[in-house]
């Protein structure tokens, strides 16, 4: 088993957490992940509606196993209710991302919630730690979904000096190996998103899943056209890491020219209605490529886990 100051803190048998991703995790992958030994999250956007998060949140509950939510902060000043619906669903963690997490830390706090941010500068270190959070998560830039500009292992190196507090690997893992090179580098543990995106109890469609499977780690594209196109208030330094489709490959690095452009921009609003992901964005990771079959979200987790256990016992046999 492997133990960390993760595992201790929220009573895992593993030091994973299943990384919030709006659209994708729910309640019933945030439990699967739970019930493998990790931590499961389930992912909130702006048009996420209060019912809607309070019946994903009951799903965990009802197993009693331990869940997260993923707020974003550049969301929560328009939509206060998403912030007091998380606390009264009473989970154990919360991460506050893509923003400053300074106005959320001491109401989470104050309901007995454990605070997370997502960070991809150094700034955004600094402006974590002095807001006050638990958990420092250095996101590279391999990371599928909305992340920032530098990869993840020099980041994790750098946060991992900064910090005065346990930060946690997200950003292209997806094996043991993975796992216990960002464990072996100082993590306290690892936020998966990517290798969850092939499971049944993803809110996905099983369309979206064979596309997963089928995806090679090189086709993957770190663009804002998707957003821009559906017109989202996405701050520009965060843009979204997707499969490469047809309307990436026109549009990627044309934005100005995509936001004046109402049909193109229609476009990818019909096709995120009809699941149409030759032009809907399909975000995923560097790490899709070694995402090749539909396994449950508590399998992936507990293989993750014993592989990560090898690697690291053969680490340590490299040490005369
Ligand atoms: C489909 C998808 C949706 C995501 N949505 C969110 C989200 O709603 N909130 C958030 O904080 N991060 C979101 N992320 C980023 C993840 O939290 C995480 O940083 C990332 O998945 C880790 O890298 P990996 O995909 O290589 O495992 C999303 C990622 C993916 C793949």
């Amino acid at each position: 088993m492997i133990r960390t100051a993760l595992t201790r803190r929220f009573d895992l048998t593993t030091p994973v957490i299943g990384a919030p991703m709006a659209g994708v995790s729910g309640g019933e992958l945030a439990a699967a992940v739970s019930l493998g030994g990790g931590l499961g999250m389930i992912g909130v956007a702006g048009s996420t509606t209060v019912d809607f998060l309070a019946r994903q949140c009951a799903v965990p509950t009802a197993r009693a196993v331990p869940f997260g939510v993923g707020l974003m902060a550049w969301v929560l000043p328009d939509r206060p209710d998403l912030l007091d619906a998380t606390i009264a669903a009473r989970p154990s963690l919360v991460s506050i991302s893509f923003g400053d997490p300074a106005p959320y830390v001491g109401p989470l706090r104050a309901a007995g919630i454990a605070v997370a941010a997502q960070v991809n500068t150094v700034a955004d270190v600094h402006r974590a730690q002095a807001a006050g959070v638990d958990l420092l998560v250095a996101q590279g830039s391999e990371a599928g979904g909305h992340t920032g500009a530098r990869a993840t292992l020099p980041l994790l190196q750098e946060v991992l000096a900064l910090a005065d507090r346990p930060v946690v690997a997200a950003g292209g893992i997806a094996t043991g190996r993975g796992m216990a090179a960002a464990l072996a580098a100082g993590a306290t543990g690892v936020w998966i998103g990517t290798a969850l995106l092939a499971c049944p109890e993803a809110l996905n469609t099983p369309r979206a899943r064979a596309r997963v499977r089928a995806a090679a780690g090189e086709e993957t594209v770190l663009t804002r056209a998707f957003d821009v196109a559906q017109g989202l208030a996405w701050p520009e330094r965060w843009p979204g890491r997707a499969l490469v489709n047809d309307f990436s490959r026109t549009w990627h690095g044309r934005e100005e020219e995509l936001a004046a452009d109402p049909d193109a921009r229609g476009r990818v609003v019909e096709a995120r209605r009809t699941d149409d992901l030759d032009q809907g964005p399909l975000y995923a990771g560097e790490a899709v490529g070694l995402v090749t079959d539909e396994r449950s979200a508590t399998d992936v987790v507990r293989g993750l886990s014993a592989d990560a256990e090898q690697a690291l016992r053969s680490v340590s046999e490299l040490v005369d």
